[in-house]
């Protein structure tokens, strides 16, 4: 726990100074056929002895709804590029096994397809967002696909999708256009894959009323390179610049956290205070991509036309032992909570940008919000964190100063150990602020300035060490308690233990 030692920290929130609009979709989820994300994990099948609704388990269903989760990308990842569509459609016992090549290496049934998705995205209230496969898909595939889950009339698919049980079409907002191009998606050069998402996407019609963001497979962490290739080829489309219309309406790109010496290296819950610091230090780099992704899209695209996507994000630890390493099942700790709240802020800072995110991934696999083992099902410490921001989800951004802030000296560079954010809805702003300190308490000083405010609600998370997690036979040792902080003088103070993550609700005057 703490030891003697308190810090202070002093910050600024206008709270009558609004900015751009916080996407919810900025709070997204990503369930790959990878491991035990879809089987054993969300899917049970109908006559498991779990409680499922057609197939799906409801306490997952449950728990994320109290996210307000806003959208599920899915079927990958690496797998979308293997993926074809027609293997999931119809009845189940006809459906054929595929291997999965890039995950275990282990025979998939089909038995989770378009249909089960679909159904799962209606129980949880989420958007789908659909990724298609381009590196070993076709043209025809997947426009065949969007016909299949969206056209209302008896055209071909929209005839072969009632055959299957399902007369009214979809409505499926979300499209990648495949995943990974410079990597599991198809080794491609950027000006390859440009080229391709601009031609697949073409032939993904918006049918009937669906309207689709068609997401072109972005860079990898800071490859502005990748972005810059994609946004030149998008811009200066012939035909495009013709009609007005882009054939692609978002870029995406991916960043995973880890210490420092790369994914896979070590272990989830068994690190040292250098390694905490070193995860910290990865995790605030997050700024640094996304301010380059951005000033790179300003250039070709100054009116904002063109979203930017962070479809992959969070940690990426050694799979626990006793696993299948080919499964990423990794635990989740205080360490990887406080992860998800510096990339919140940061999210929250690119909100003119910055329209979606979704973290990898939802059930049994890397930073996941929820862990099970047969009927148990464990809610992670990051879980908690998207429950404490669900308030930012399309609220307003403010305004937000961290200064005398303490910091430490990372690998050369100065790790500022506090982190804030804030944002403001309907006369109640919501502060995020996360404590990065492995040993000290903070108290931290925010002038509230331009209305008057006083404190609703204030919690905060954290655990006995940086290593802290939650288990079957713990539970509840990471989660959300109430945290002391009042508005004196026109100043929110609060005191934050060590290695936290903290939200305050304000009412405002
Ligand atoms: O999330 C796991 C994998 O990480 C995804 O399949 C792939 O896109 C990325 O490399």
């Amino acid at each position: 726990m703490a030891d003697a030692v308190t810090a202070s920290a002093r910050a600024v929130v206008d709270l009558d100074v609004t900015g751009h609009r916080i996407s919810r979709h900025i709070y997204g989820h990503f369930a790959e056929h990878l491991g035990r994300c879809i089987y054993d994990g969300f899917w049970v099948g109908e006559d498991s002895a779990i409680p499922n609704e057609r197939g799906i388990r409801l306490d997952i269903v449950e728990a994320l709804r109290a996210l307000d989760i806003p959208n599920l990308r899915w079927p990958g990842g690496c797998f979308a590029d293997t993926y074809h569509w027609r293997d999931g459609i119809g009845p189940r016992d006809q459906r054929p096994r595929i291997a999965n090549t890039n995950w275990g290496d282990v025979v998939e049934n089909n038995h989770f397809g378009t249909h089960e998705f679909m159904d799962l995205c209606d129980l949880l209230g989420a958007d789908a967002y659909v990724n298609g496969n381009v590196g070993s898909g076709t043209v025809q595939e997947m426009a065949d696909w969007v016909e299949y889950l969206t056209r209302g009339d008896d055209s071909p698919m929209a005839r072969l999708r009632r055959q299957n049980g399902r007369d009214e079409p979809w409505k499926v907002p979300f499209w990648g256009l495949g995943n990974e191009a410079w990597g599991c998606g198809g080794n491609m050069s950027a000006a390859h894959y440009a080229e391709e998402a601009r031609r697949y996407a073409t032939f993904c019609h918006d049918h009937g009323g669906n309207r689709l963001t068609r997401i072109a497979a972005g860079a990898n962490e800071d490859d502005l390179e990748w972005t810059r290739v994609l946004m030149k080829t998008l811009m200066e489309c012939h035909g495009c610049t013709l009609y007005g219309n882009l054939p692609y309406q978002a870029v995406s790109f991916h960043y995973y956290t880890h210490s420092g010496s790369g994914i896979n290296t070590e272990d989830a819950t068994a690190f040292d205070e250098s390694q905490f610091y070193d995860t910290m230090a990865y995790a605030t780099g997050m700024e640094r991509v996304i301010r380059g992704h951005v000033a790179v899209m300003d250039s070709y695209d100054p009116q904002n036309r063109v979203s930017l996507v962070c479809d992959e994000w969070g940690t990426w630890w050694n799979a626990e032992q006793g696993t299948n390493p080919g499964f990423l099942f990794q635990q989740n700790t205080v360490r990887d909570a406080l992860v998800a709240g510096v990339h919140f802020d940061i999210f929250h800072r690119y909100a003119r940008r910055l329209t979606m995110a979704n973290i990898a991934q939802t059930v049994n696999v890397l930073q996941a919000m929820i862990l099970t083992d047969g009927e148990n099902m464990v809610l992670t410490p990051t879980y908690h964190v998207f429950e404490m921001n669900k308030g930012h989800q399309d609220a307003e951004q403010l305004v937000t100063h961290v200064l005398d802030a303490p910091s430490r000296s990372v690998g050369g560079e100065e790790l500022p150990l506090l982190s804030m954010s804030a944002s403001v809805k309907d006369d109640r702003a919501l502060l995020s602020l996360t404590h990065l300190s492995a040993d000290a308490d903070c108290t931290v000083s925010v002038d509230l300035r331009g209305r008057d405010a006083s404190v609703l609600r204030a919690r905060v998370l954290t655990g006995e060490s940086t290593t802290s997690f939650n288990d079957a036979e713990h539970a509840d040792r990471v989660a959300p308690v109430a945290l002391e902080a009042a508005v004196r003088d026109g100043a929110l103070v609060l005191t934050l233990p060590p290695h936290a993550f903290a939200t305050v609700e304000l009412q405002l005057a």
